[in-house]
């Protein structure tokens, strides 16, 4: 089976690496001519644990190429399109479909009459995309016949960055929508060595595969926000968060995932999902206020984060130094995209506050981003922390869960911590005598 796919981002590439493992001939194609100049020596462009070895050992065996010539999806009996869903820059929240349908443009080109070759859409996208694809390619390849010479299916993906091997390789599922019996057999086929490990395949219609993307994300999000909420509350009454959450999460109905409070969820994808999902909700003219207010209550929650943090600063917060260790939206990844940082970072700095900040997936990208402006980078934790009056535990990175409290202590100005991932506890802290504040208990 030849596979092409279009895109060599966090999903593209994971994609192509994870099936050429299975021993497929993948071809990944990208736009981006830097990007694939590195990847044909080999250097990968994103943090994302295990990738590297993976598309090395592919790559020498010749299973995964890159280029960058669309014209290359001939040979395939396979093509993902793998590119950015980004939200638009009108504000309205919906998802930006232009990658998608410039790919769709130049895969109509050339695709092959009687290949029966298989297009499919991983790009997270909204309802009625699917449809949208089958009319364009009418449109531009009268010649073709939709479900005799191409197929058209989408197959969102549920991959998280930091883990997306293990989660491509071990998935709770696969989501297939298709609209033909023969691009059903095709997907079955190539998710077929995924049979090993008992993972289910949903085949669905299209419209249904492309929902079951945005309302698995946004249920996610939703058990992220619900969870902060509680934490609001026992913050004021008495009550600890993560013995609340325990307690649900023995709730098989519940499940105790997704419900660790923090700053806020951010990400590629929960933010720009949530708003696409709830300006589909409007497109329709359907009145919603569930996503609606998982969206402001996120928006709200770096702004409550940083009144926090001006809190334990006082009586000013001005000139005062902030060690902000972690700036990724979480763990394992270098990528920034709607991390709560960007939020938190340039409202503190605006206030006044200086901050040194430290991060292990650091990269001199991060210089360039501009909400990330005049911080002070560290490569050392303790170095970040030295003389600092205030500690902000921002991203839960395994580096920061053992670190010699004792060191800290004596790095601090002011022994004070806002671990905004609950990764100490208060008894710990109570014995270095650091005054720790957390999420979701009174200190
Ligand atoms: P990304 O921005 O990391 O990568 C997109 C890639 O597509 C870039 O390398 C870009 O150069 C390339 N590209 C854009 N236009 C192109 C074109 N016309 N031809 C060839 N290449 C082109 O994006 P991503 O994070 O991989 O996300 C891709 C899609 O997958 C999105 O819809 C996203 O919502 C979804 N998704 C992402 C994740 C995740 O963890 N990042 C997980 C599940 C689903
Ligand atoms: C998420 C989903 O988990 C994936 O299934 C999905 O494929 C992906 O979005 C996508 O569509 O792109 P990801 O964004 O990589 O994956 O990261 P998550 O682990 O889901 O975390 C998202 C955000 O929620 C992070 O900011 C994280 O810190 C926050 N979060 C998560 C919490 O604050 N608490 C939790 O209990 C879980």
């Amino acid at each position: 089976m030849k596979i092409a796919v279009i895109g060599a981002g966090y999903v593209g590439l994971v994609t192509a690496a994870c099936f050429s493992e299975f021993g497929y001939e993948v071809i990944c194609i990208d736009n981006n001519k830097y990007k694939i100049k590195q990847l044909k020596k080999k250097i990968i462009p994103i943090y994302e644990p295990g990738l590297s070895d993976l598309v090395k050992k592919n790559a020498k065996s010749k299973y995964l190429l890159f280029s960058n010539s669309i014209s290359k999806i001939k040979d395939a009996n396979i093509i993902f399109i793998a590119v950015g869903t980004p939200s638009t820059r009108r504000g309205d929240g919906e998802a930006d479909l232009k990658f998608v349908f410039s790919v769709v443009k130049d895969i109509s080109k050339f695709l092959i009459k009687r290949k029966k070759q298989l297009v499919i859409t991983k790009s997270t996208v909204p309802v009625g995309t699917g449809k949208k694809i089958q009319d364009m390619m009418c449109e531009l390849r009268p010649d073709l016949i939709n479900n005799k010479d191409y197929f058209i299916a989408s197959n969102p993906e549920f991959l998280r960055e930091g883990s997306a091997i293990e989660d491509f390789m071990r998935p709770d599922r696969v989501v297939c929508g298709v609209t033909d019996k023969q691009a059903e057999e095709i997907l079955k086929e190539l998710y077929r060595p995924l049979n090993l490990r008992e993972a289910p395949v949903l085949f669905a219609d299209l419209e249904s595969a492309e929902i079951i993307k945005y309302a698995s994300n946004a249920f996610l999000a939703l058990k992220v926000s619900f969870i902060n909420e509680i934490a609001n509350l026992c913050e004021k009454t008495g009550g600890n968060v993560q013995m609340i959450a325990k307690g649900m999460g023995l709730d098989n109905r519940i499940g105790p995932k997704f419900l660790h409070p923090g700053p806020g969820f951010g990400g590629s994808c929960f933010p720009k999902d949530t708003r696409a999902l709830y300006a589909s909700f409007k497109k329709n003219k359907i009145n919603n206020t569930l996503v609606k207010s998982v969206i402001n209550f996120n928006e709200d929650r770096k702004i409550s984060i940083v009144n926090k943090i001006k809190n334990l600063l006082k009586p000013k917060i001005k000139n005062k130094v902030i060690a902000f260790l972690g700036v990724t939206f979480k763990p394992n990844t270098d990528d920034l995209r709607e991390s709560p940082s960007l939020e938190i970072i340039p409202r503190l700095r605006k206030l006044g506050a200086k901050i040194h900040a430290h991060d292990p997936a650091f990269n001199p990208e991060f210089i360039k981003v501009k909400e990330l402006d005049k911080i002070k980078w560290h490569s050392n934790v303790l170095e970040a922390i030295k003389n600092a009056d205030l500690l902000v535990i921002h991203t839960e990175w395994n580096e920061y869960r053992g670190l010699d409290l004792l060191k800290v202590k004596k790095a601090l100005k002011n022994p004070i911590i806002l671990d905004l991932r609950n990764i100490f506890n208060l008894d710990d802290m109570k014995r270095y005598n650091i005054k720790y504040h957390g999420i979701g208990f009174k200190s």
